[in-house]
């Protein structure tokens, strides 16, 4: 194994396990241990004809002192159940989800990237209906399974100012769709306005709502923040992923005595932000330096220099000291993962 750890991208690299769990006859199975990168599946299968699925991504970090730290699983816990209840899947026992997650880091431990290296280990649990039908009907059958690999940043540019696209001709959620909730069908409608936005030059779009069109939703693969003087502001919508990054860097705003708005925040607003920025467990923070209206061609720039603000600095040094164990967990966030 020769991993060049400092130059992975956001992306899939083969491990060697994953874990599995059949929910049959209205109760969870036992876990199963897997090395192949497939699974048997009916071609009915409900997640394939009707997006009857869900998943999740949660990141292990590797410590100074060689201790493997998994960061608010269960977060990730409590919205995988949601999002299952909101297209009709059985929710995930707390005990079965964690016991597949620490499995999965442990049985692949030698993939989490070295402390220092700017790379973690992703953990992808995706829950699926794997029972057939034809009518539109939930399935019978689900699947749990849990994949893990490892990443480096989201956008290629790192923890360095990326521009981003505003557009009104694609929404990623219904006003009362399934925006809330992590399922794949919010991000295949994303994906057209997202690869034009690639071509067009930007990381990445940011959505506005979908009813009036006149409030900042999220960026494709994550939330939307805004600084202005002490404030963090970050929007307040029901289209928006309950971001656990976002909850995070809310709670680190206020320890470093900032206050926190989460609320409507109006497209206008943006000329008054000082620095932006784009957070998520993928993006971590991903500083934005310009924002492009691409109807209206107004340009939002928050940072003419290039560089990253002060603000984003100090708040991604924060989270990624306390996610590595540099800083004192005094929020309860980090599990020692046994390895
Ligand atoms: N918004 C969307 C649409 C996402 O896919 C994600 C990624 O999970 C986020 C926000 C960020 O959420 P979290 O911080 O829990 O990873
Ligand atoms: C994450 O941040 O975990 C995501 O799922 C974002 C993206 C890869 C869909």
């Amino acid at each position: 194994m020769n991993i060049e750890w400092g130059k992975l991208p956001f992306g899939y690299y083969k491990t060697e396990y994953n874990v599995r769990c059949y929910y049959r006859n209205g109760a969870w199975g036992e876990i199963e241990i897997s090395s192949s990168e497939y699974i048997p599946i009916h071609m009915a299968a409900t997640c394939l004809h009707y997006g009857q699925e869900a998943f999740e991504g949660m990141k292990a970090f590797m410590g100074k002192d060689g201790k493997v730290r998994l960061f608010r699983w269960d977060e990730n816990w409590k919205r995988i159940c949601n999002s299952a209840k909101g297209v009709m899947m059985p929710t995930v026992p707390k005990e079965l989800f964690e016991s597949m997650v620490k499995k999965a880091i442990k049985m692949n431990s030698k993939f989490v990237p070295p402390y220092g290296s700017g790379a973690s280990l992703y953990i992808r649990p995706l829950l699926i209906g794997s029972g057939a039908r034809v009518g539109v009907h939930p399935a019978d059958e689900y699947l749990l399974v849990i994949f893990v690999t490892p990443v480096g940043p989201y956008f290629k540019e790192g923890f360095k100012p990326v521009k981003v696209q505003i557009v009104r001709d694609y929404d990623r959620a219904a006003p009362l769709g399934t925006g809330h909730i992590k399922v794949g069908g919010n991000y295949a409608a994303g994906l057209i306005a997202t690869e034009r936005a690639h071509d067009e030059g930007y990381s990445t779009v940011l959505f506005l709502d979908a009813k009036e069109k006149k409030y900042i939703d999220e960026a494709g693969p994550a939330n939307f923040f805004g600084i202005r003087g002490n404030s963090y502001i970050t929007p307040d919508s029901h289209s928006v992923l309950p971001s656990i990054t976002n909850m995070s860097l809310r709670q680190i705003a206020a320890d470093l005595g900032m206050n926190v708005e989460r609320r409507h925040v109006p497209v206008e607003e943006l000329s008054t932000f000082e620095e932006a920025g784009a957070c998520g467990t993928a993006a971590v923070i991903s500083p934005i330096s310009e924002i492009v209206d691409r109807d209206t061609n107004t340009h939002y720039v928050f940072r003419k220099d290039g560089k990253v603000g002060p603000v984003c600095t100090k708040m991604y040094e924060r989270l990624l000291a306390i996610q590595t164990g540099d800083y004192p967990d005094n929020h309860g966030w980090v599990d020692l993962v046994e390895i």
